[in-house]
């Protein structure tokens, strides 16, 4: 019992959590998952599965992926990137609905999966079914060997290391990078994007591990905020483009640890119901990054501020027009807006942490809950 404790302590490198420890490995691991494949310099990316395969992503009449949980929410940055850099057609499909809805699938659709584990059965099953009809089949996988990077066609590893936190943090943030190396190298083939931006996007890449760890540098604010609002029954996350599917993200994450009630809206969709739940009482965590569309969030916080919601805003550095607004800020690097997820997510993360900490939940086991459901 002694000695299982012992190294459970070791395993955790001094973290008092794995889900923490995870956290902190993203600037790591995010590299981990890029090397080799990306070359900024040289302008190339260099991926084998991708390569091997590459004809067959440029006939794709459109990509379908499939994935559940965390990954489900990999795969809608995904398609908000592969759609911008590459110019091709998207569906995000939860693996569950999918394997039982009878869906259209040509023999010209790429499939993307996307686990973490390898081993949903809900996502093994829509690749058997994608397979049946044809479909060529990529996988996304972190675990090597596992049961989907074996049914797959092919596929890109990411590098994430072992994942012990039943809440997916480091998992979650090198699948959009492998994702992102897909978009664009299929953008460079296709030339849906300009060879400055191809460029400037290779190199904003690159600078992510040490952005990330920036973003890493929240955790106190993040820990401040956590205090004041961990009593809180629900909480809402909003955010726009590329930043909607990290508001889900960061909404899953606290409820998985924390068990409080939240949810995650595109901003501009508060106003079709979201909005009647906002008073003193209600914690709205917008992402409100100093990028596309800016204006618009800036409004959607004067909304929530004119009904006395608070206002927990994660800001682009230097942003003064929503600290203005914001009960709180979280402020974060600044990089290109389709690469913004790895930033924002992080003080997202940390904050759902913190929370479930205070509340003294079993933040790396929270009740209910499976690492990997292998079952239906
Ligand atoms: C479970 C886990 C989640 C995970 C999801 C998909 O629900 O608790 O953290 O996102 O499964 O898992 P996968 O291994 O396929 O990414």
């Amino acid at each position: 019992q002694e000695l299982q404790m012992n190294l459970e302590q070791i395993e955790k490198g001094g973290y008092d959590h794995f889900m923490l420890k995870e956290i902190y490995e993203q600037p790591a691991v995010i590299k981990d998952t890029y090397r080799g494949r990306l070359h900024a310099n040289e302008g190339l990316i260099k991926m084998a599965g991708i390569e091997d395969n590459l004809q067959k992503f440029l006939n794709a009449n459109r990509i379908l992926i499939v994935a559940c949980g965390t990954s489900w929410h990999a795969g809608l940055v995904a398609e908000y990137i592969f759609e911008e850099f590459a110019r091709i057609p998207v569906e995000v499909e939860y693996a569950s609905e999918f394997r039982y809805r009878n869906p259209i699938i040509h023999e010209n659709d790429v499939v993307i999966a996307i686990s973490q584990s390898g081993e949903t059965a809900d996502t093994l099953a829509a690749i058997k079914l994608a397979k049946e009809h044809g479909a060529f089949v990529f996988g996304v996988c972190n675990v090597v060997g596992s049961s989907i990077s074996r049914e797959t066609h092919a596929g890109a590893y990411t590098h994430a290391g072992p994942e012990i936190g039943v809440a997916s943090t480091k998992a979650f943030t090198t699948q959009i990078t492998v994702l992102t190396l897909i978009a664009l190298r299929l953008a460079q083939a296709k030339g849906t994007l300009t060879n400055s931006d191809f460029h400037r996007y290779l190199q904003e890449l690159e600078l992510i591990p040490e952005k990330v760890q920036q973003a890493l540098e929240t955790n106190d604010v993040a820990k401040d905020i956590a205090a004041i609002y961990k009593d809180a029954p629900n909480c809402l996350y909003l955010g726009r483009g590329y930043n909607f599917p990290v508001a889900l993200e960061g909404a899953l994450k606290l409820k998985e640890i924390s068990y409080i009630h939240a949810e995650g809206y595109p901003a501009a969709e508060m106003k079709h119901g979201p909005i009647a739940l906002i008073d003193e009482q209600m914690p709205v965590v917008v992402i409100a990054q100093k990028q596309e569309h800016y204006d618009k969030i800036v409004s959607n916080i004067q909304e929530i501020k004119s009904r006395s919601g608070k206002i927990i805003a994660v800001v682009t550095e230097g942003d003064t027009q929503v600290r203005a607004l914001a009960d709180h800020v979280i402020e974060i690097p600044k990089t290109v807006d389709a690469l913004s997820p790895l930033l924002t997510t992080i003080p997202l993360q940390l904050l759902s942490y913190h929370i479930a900490v205070m509340r003294e939940c079993n933040v790396d086991q929270p009740r209910n809950l499976a690492k990997s459901v292998t079952v239906e």
